[in-house]
């Protein structure tokens, strides 16, 4: 036997090359809402921190936005190829097929692989696993990941307590094989989910359980439904102990070794109080939730991008992303952020 057959195995993993975000043109403010909503600025402002959104026009779809994002991040990454399309969505185009394809398809990706997976509001988290799983595998050498919701098309105009919260845009990776030891490796990722709980978040009509029964859904069952105050305690607990177990993987002391802490932003009193739980001041909190509200999957590509674009988040800053979401559903992973370049 060669030598070189003795050589221990380098292992290869997922290692972000480029980021991207979009957000639709449309911005829709508080004082907005309230014309059509028993609503405040004031409640919305003091109960999530979010002070604006992005929406839609009619007939924007999230393939629209994803393709944006993803063009982005091919941009950032300096390399317009990629041999695999993830994207997570909650909000797919259509029913059937996936949306991944036709997302591949405009941003001519040639074959590329493509498929969409659905994890909500972890769906980066869930998306970041699978690529990386993808790479090590020697499945795909660079990935696009993307995180793209459209997602008031599901929400009930008249439902105050979501109308307010949830908001439309993309963010995207591009990850290409690399080494443990380089900036942008994606450290060991987190995952898990509590299917006793599919109620808190849920759009009732739509699937197989209300299309099997052959009658029509009842009147707003196709809109998205979220039980918020059961729902934000989850969150909590759940971003804060996938939080901990990421960093202790690292061997990331909280106190010292985090730089910067993205969690989802679901709403800016979870993301107080998650940071508060890690012990993680607000000076290492990345947020943008005033600007674009919740923006479901797309959260925490989109919260990068724009960080990176601000100089918020720099090369070499120890990160630490943690998301949660309907199904239930979360996730968690470190990384060092490299040096990226944003379009
Ligand atoms: O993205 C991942 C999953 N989603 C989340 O993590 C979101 C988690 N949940 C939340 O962010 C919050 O629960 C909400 C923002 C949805 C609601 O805030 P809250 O502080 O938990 O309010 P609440 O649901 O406990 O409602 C308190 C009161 C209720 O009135 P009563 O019953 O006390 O008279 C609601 O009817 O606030 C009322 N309310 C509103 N009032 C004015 C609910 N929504 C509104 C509104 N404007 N938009």
């Amino acid at each position: 036997m060669s030598a070189t057959a003795h050589a221990p195995a380098v292992r290869r993993v997922a290692v972000i090359a480029g980021v991207g975000g979009y957000v639709p043109p449309t911005v829709v403010t508080n004082r907005e809402l309230t014309s059509q909503l028993d609503t405040t600025d004031e409640w919305i402002r003091t109960r999530t921190g979010i002070v604006s959104r992005h929406m839609v026009s009619p007939g924007t779809a999230t393939s629209d936005l994803a393709v944006e994002a993803g063009r982005r991040a091919l941009e950032s990454s300096g390399e317009h190829s990629v041999d695999t399309v993830v994207l997570a969505t909650t909000t797919p185009d259509h029913p059937c097929p996936a949306t991944a394809p036709e997302v591949a398809h405009r941003l001519g990706l040639g074959d590329a692989a493509a498929f969409d997976i659905a994890a909500v509001c972890a769906g980066f988290l869930y998306g970041l696993a699978t690529a990386a799983g993808l790479v090590a595998a020697g499945t795909a050498e660079r990935v696009l990941l993307i995180a793209a919701d459209a997602f008031t098309t599901i929400i009930d105009p008249a439902d105050r307590s979501t109308a307010i919260i949830f908001a439309d845009g993309a963010g995207a990776a591009v990850l290409r094989a690399g080494t443990a030891d380089e900036p942008g490796a994606v450290g060991r990722v987190v995952l898990g989910s509590e299917g006793g709980l599919a109620d808190l978040i849920q759009v009732p009509a739509g699937g197989s359980r209300q299309r099997s029964r052959g009658i029509a859904p009842a009147p707003g069952e196709e809109f998205f439904r979220m039980r918020g105050r059961d729902t934000y305690r989850h969150a909590v607990e759940r971003m804060t102990s996938a939080a901990r177990q990421a960093a202790a993987l690292a061997g990331w002391e909280m106190a010292t070794d985090i730089d910067r802490l993205a969690a989802h932003q679901a709403n800016a009193r979870i993301l107080t109080a998650v940071a508060e739980r890690l012990g993680i001041d607000a000076e290492r909190c990345l947020s943008n939730i005033a600007q674009v509200g919740n923006t479901g999957g797309a959260s925490i590509p989109l919260l990068l991008a724009e960080a990176t674009t601000s100089g918020e988040l720099v090369a070499g800053h120890r990160l630490l992303l943690t998301a949660f979401g309907g199904g239930l559903a979360w996730g968690a992973t470190t990384l060092v952020w490299p040096d990226l370049k944003t379009c």
